[in-house]
């Protein structure tokens, strides 16, 4: 089977949402406009919609669409703007591209389509979905001028722990047994950073027979990483110690050349927070004695072959999305709803689908 059909025939609860939209049709006369990166799992979503009788006008993010996930919806009729680019000035026309179909709609990431619609507001807007925490921080200081109902994705629970915990320690493992064909067992790896992700990446090392330790700014976070049973060291002797080290803060500068000296030789860095400015990779890689993985760019979402998050967590938050813009579509949301979580009843809606097909 075919990558992108293995994918969708896997996202459980997406086929089963589409097989319902299929006969409610609460998409119908409407057109959803979206900016999310286009690969197999966001193929899975817009198909869905789409079988809810939405006509898509959609684009990818900067970097990260893939090209055949672009031909395929282009082979199922869905109109895609543009194509991959990693050109910022394109990627904003293709965005353009996506605003000026004047969609009901809007499938957002990272805020950039509602503030397109700020910008040169079209009469129908119904409102839309963001699924990023960084679209909400953009997005809340303007909600008295948006006054749409706008549910944010990224605040549920269930992505919080189907996602970022679970789902990104997995895919990081994934990625470093994928990138650098070493083992686990026994290696002192080293993760900066105790929040949801991070404590799934430790997590994860754990059960691979590593001895992980956890660096963490937060006093009672590292307090929780003791008692989940994970080494705390300082951070120097943390660094010392490590044969792997993995940042996962989504903060700057958390290790830098300054640290290089102490780091063993052959010690292996990987960044998994959102940008790579969290590893100095230049200065540290540049004595040539330890290796930062992929420039320290999402080590699971780089390098040759990137899976990215499994299919079942990005099924879960993709079903979110979809009950979302259901709940806009039929105006079982109003404009009170503007940039706040996902609403309670669909957390708990899309948690019970999921278990009874478990
Ligand atoms: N790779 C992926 O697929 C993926 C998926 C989701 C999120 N992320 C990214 O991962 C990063 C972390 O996300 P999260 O949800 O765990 O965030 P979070 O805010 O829950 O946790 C980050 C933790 O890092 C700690 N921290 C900050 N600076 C530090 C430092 N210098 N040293 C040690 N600890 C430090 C904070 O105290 C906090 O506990 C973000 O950049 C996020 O965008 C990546």
């Amino acid at each position: 089977m075919d990558r992108i059909e293995w994918v969708i025939a896997n996202c459980r609860l997406l086929v089963a949402i589409g097989d319902e939209l299929e006969r409610t049709r609460p998409f119908a006369g409407l057109t959803i406009g979206t900016g999310i990166h286009l690969e197999p799992k966001t193929v899975a979503l817009l198909l869905a919609l789409r079988r809810g009788g939405a006509e898509l006008v959609s684009t990818g993010n900067l970097n990260t669409t893939q090209a055949d996930a672009v031909a395929y919806l282009r082979e199922q009729g869905v109109q895609v703007v543009g194509g991959p680019t990693s050109d910022p000035a394109e990627h904003d026309a293709n965005l353009r591209g996506v605003a000026a179909a004047r969609p009901q709609l809007l499938l957002d990431n990272g805020g950039d389509l509602f503030a397109l619609y700020l910008e040169d507001p079209w009469d129908g807007l119904l409102g839309g979905t963001e699924e990023t925490t960084s679209g909400r921080m953009r997005l809340e200081p303007l909600r008295a001028q948006l006054n749409l109902p706008l549910l944010v994705i990224n605040d549920s629970p269930i992505k919080q722990f189907a996602e970022n915990e679970h789902a990104v320690g997995q895919s990081v493992l994934e990625s470093f047994l994928r990138l650098t064909n070493k083992s686990t067992n026994g290696k002192r790896v080293t993760v900066f950073g105790y929040g949801a992700c991070g404590r799934g990446v430790a997590a994860n090392f754990r059960n691979a027979y590593a001895i992980v330790s956890v660096v963490e700014a937060d006093p009672v976070k590292r307090l929780q990483a003791l008692l989940d049973g994970f080494l705390v060291p300082d951070r120097e002797e943390a660094l010392r110690t490590a044969d792997v080290v993995i940042t996962v803060t989504g903060a700057r500068d958390v290790v830098t050349a300054a640290d290089e000296p102490l780091l063993k030789d052959g010690a292996v860095l990987a960044n998994a927070g959102h940008f790579p400015f969290e590893l100095d990779a230049p200065g540290l890689g540049a004595g040539g004695r330890v290796t930062v993985l992929e420039g320290g760019h999402m080590v699971n979402l780089a390098g040759p072959r990137p899976l990215g998050n499994s299919i079942e967590s990005m099924d879960l938050g993709f079903a979110l999305q979809t009950r979302c813009l259901e709940a806009v579509a039929t105006g079982a949301v109003g404009p009170e709803a503007c940039v706040v979580p996902v609403p309670r009843v669909i957390d708990e809606q899309v948690a019970a689908a999921f278990v009874v097909s478990a």
